[in-house]
């Protein structure tokens, strides 16, 4: 863990050093988790009404009950401080404690999001220098979640490394201590919350995210409704499983499922990928007009359970040939998840030896797009990938 920077003695860091900055957050979020988010479809424009309606979507179509239970609104909610501080939700969120009270009614859980700069992404007022007030008001709201955004506090990053110019780690080292700084004052209220590291993988936030009490960290920039996109954040996570575990997860940024600009195999990798990554799950698109096709793939129960295997183990790429790749996931009872994908442009052939995998044999195969048994012939299963698709397998030894 790295030392938290404290301006006080030099005995003083030795002390917080040795104590955790949150017992909290470690019993938090035993699997990855699975909710909403506003950002990806609505943007700025996002208003109460249109979270309400998320929140009704997502017991109407049966999301909450396949585990979907966080409910976040993004950057855009955020008004004026009055003169004590105290910041106001603007004219688009008319009642704060009132949505989140409706949220709680329908089994959901409420998130937020702020940033320890002065500023949001899109320019809001945000938590820096009033963490503590920010925490208390959320948690008088009934927040249940906080995605923490980098953002302005870059701003802040820069004029320390200027004000410390012998000291290559001094800016990294004030990100990490704001992080902390509000999961402090998070866990001051008593209201177990969520703290979600937006920073976009800035220092191998894997190595230090759970020190300071996160439960995710995204790991790469904002993902959009591309396979472009997707593919270059998804398949560009090798090497990072070792991070993951229960209560802090790597977070490779929300689904794009459903929003309209990838193909169904396109989007059925993404949800693959993202289960096998044990990602968190949150959904970004507009969950009041669901395709049959989009609710399907975001609800597969048995492409969730992998995603939510309480191993708590995050899968990493076993085989690569070109465009074609093999991922794995190890799953609890020794049973495997894997991922075979096709990254090309044409349809593949694609052959899987259960020995990528580790397995020296399988009782059962199943396809979990499909539904169907598999039977592997001489050790392996040949199958015809299509072009951006995946064969997703549940092979039980
Ligand atoms: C950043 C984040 C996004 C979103 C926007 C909001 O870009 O990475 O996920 O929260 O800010 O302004």
């Amino acid at each position: 863990m790295r030392r938290l920077i404290l301006p006080l003695i030099f005995t003083a860091t030795l002390c917080a050093a040795q104590a955790p900055v949150s017992t909290i957050a470690p019993t938090l979020v035993p699997t990855p988790p699975m909710g909403w988010n506003s950002w990806n479809h609505f943007a700025g424009k996002v208003t109460q009404k249109d979270v309400m309606d998320a929140a009704d979507a997502l017991v109407s179509s049966g999301m909450r009950d396949a585990g979907y239970v966080y409910v976040n609104i993004d950057d855009t909610w955020e008004g004026q401080r009055d003169a004590t501080g105290m910041l106001r939700a603007n004219d688009k969120f008319p009642d704060m404690k009132a949505l989140g009270d409706a949220i709680h009614a329908r089994g959901l859980k409420f998130g937020i999001y702020s940033s320890p700069g002065p500023r949001t992404c899109a320019n809001f007022a945000a938590s820096y220098g009033y963490e503590q007030k920010d925490a208390d008001l959320y948690a008088s709201w009934g927040v249940d979640y906080l995605k923490y955004d980098l953002c302005s506090f870059r701003t802040l990053m820069q004029a320390g490394a200027a004000d410390h110019p012998t000291d290559p780690d001094y800016a990294n080292q004030m990100m990490i201590d704001s992080y902390a700084k509000m999961r402090r004052a998070l866990d001051k209220t008593g209201r177990p919350i969520v703290l979600s590291l937006c920073q976009y993988g800035v220092d191998d936030v894997w190595k230090w995210g759970a020190s300071v009490g996160g439960n995710l960290w995204r790991t790469t920039g904002d993902i959009r409704d591309s396979y472009d996109s997707m593919a270059k954040i998804g398949f560009g996570q090798p090497g990072l499983a070792p991070y993951a575990g229960p209560g802090h997860w790597n977070d490779p940024d929300m689904l794009e499922v459903g929003n309209g600009h990838m193909t169904a195999d396109e989007y059925r990798t993404h949800m693959s990928l993202w289960a096998i990554l044990a990602a968190p799950l949150l959904a970004g698109n507009d969950l009041s007009k669901m395709t049959p096709e989009t609710e399907s793939i975001l609800m597969n129960k048995a492409v969730i359970a992998v995603d939510q295997d309480p191993l708590g183990k995050q899968g990493d790429r076993v085989k690569q040939d070109g465009d074609l790749e093999v991922w794995s996931k190890p799953l609890s009872g020794s049973a495997v998840a894997v991922g075979v994908f096709n990254r090309s442009k044409s349809d593949a052939s694609m052959t899987l030896k259960l020995s990528d995998v580790s397995m020296a044999s399988a009782s059962k195969i199943t396809d979990l797009w499909t539904g169907k048994p598999v039977t592997a012939k001489d050790g392996q299963i040949t199958a015809t990938v299509p072009m951006h698709g995946v064969l997703m397998l549940r092979i039980e030894p």
